[in-house]
């Protein structure tokens, strides 16, 4: 079996759909209109799947649910290959399900603990501040995760809809987790254009950028990122799911890599893109012609640009 390792994929978007008919169901919330007739999620461009990716997430109502999300969503990946994954996690939806971020944390990590004990797996948590939520939602999500410091929460990022706000309006978060010694990554040049990159990496002191793959149309800031060694988080089944490019044959990672970018692979938000991250490993592979020796340089670049202790990554390579 390939070994694979993940940078983006958001824990409320790795929700099985019979699960969360399941917690619907117990916590008597309706679901209607949620889910296709075959049983995946329904939504049709991104601000729908942004609304369906929120109703999906308010079913999760206690710890306990939250530890069976992370259960699932690690348990599974890791039979088939993943040894390591980060999830983003998102106070916000939290605080809408009426859990402090101590309790959401908290069950979320039970499940990534049961996941290790039963595969091996590694997790970690990526505390992320929703953009369209606004600068202040975002600073406040930095806020308590410096005030209540957790071992597996290891970095901060920035989701949602990228083309509300500029990158500067999240620079005093982004100040603040850096500071208390957060690893930094934030979405970018997925929705916005290559500007929308450049803006993170002037603003943000990422080391990380979710997709960025927008980058490509600019063949200076290509150049700079292969320069600063900045590492993307591509998600190709995500960008074609969601209308960016129209297949895996037309998707920019391989130029991107022959260009001396660092790019990793992750499913995003798999069950809405019909995706689990051995597919898009095995697609991209595929598309590029890229055999074991480029899928296992993935794995690694993924596991140099990790935000556990050295000792994990050390373990892990
Ligand atoms: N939240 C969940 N998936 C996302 C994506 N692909 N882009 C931005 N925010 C998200
Ligand atoms: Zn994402």
């Amino acid at each position: 079996m390939r070994l694979t390792a993940e940078l983006h994929c958001h824990i409320e978007g790795a929700a099985p759909p019979d699960l969360v008919r399941r917690l619907g169901a117990r916590h008597g919330i309706s679901l209607d209109g949620l889910f296709t007739c075959r049983g995946g999620y329904a939504w049709h461009d991104f601000t729908s799947f942004l609304t369906a990716y929120d109703r999906a997430a308010s079913v999760f109502r206690t710890p306990e649910d939250y530890a069976d999300l992370a259960h699932a969503h690690f348990a599974g990946a890791a039979r088939n290959g993943m040894i390591y994954g980060e999830v983003f996690i998102s106070p916000d939806h939290a605080a809408s399900s009426g859990l402090s971020y101590a309790s959401y944390v908290e069950g979320l990590a039970a499940g990534i603990a049961r996941a290790r004990e039963e595969t091996g797996v590694e997790g970690r948590m990526i505390v992320v501040g929703i953009r369209h939520l606004g600068a202040q939602a975002v600073e406040r999500a930095a806020c308590v995760m410096s005030e209540e410091p957790h071992p597996l929460v290891t970095g901060f990022g920035l989701a949602g809809d990228e083309r509300v706000g500029r990158a500067a309006d999240f620079a005093r978060a982004f100040k603040l987790a850096g500071e208390a010694g957060y690893g930094l990554t934030a979405h970018a040049g997925e929705f916005g254009g290559p500007e929308s990159v450049a803006e993170v990496l002037d603003c943000l002191a990422v080391s990380r950028i979710g997709h960025g793959v927008r980058a490509i149309e600019d063949p200076a800031l290509v150049s700079r990122l292969a320069g600063e060694g900045t590492v993307l988080e591509v998600c190709p089944g995500s960008n074609i799911a969601l209308g960016l490019y129209p297949g895996f044959d037309r998707h920019p990672i391989g130029r991107l890599h022959r260009s001396g970018v660092a790019v990793t692979i992750s499913s995003d938000d798999p069950p809405f893109f019909a995706t689990t991250l051995a597919r898009e490993y095995a697609e991209t592979a595929r598309a590029q012609g890229w055999g074991e020796t480029e899928l296992d340089a993935l794995t690694r670049t993924a596991l140099h640009a990790a935000f556990c202790d050295e000792a994990t990554r050390e373990r892990l390579l």
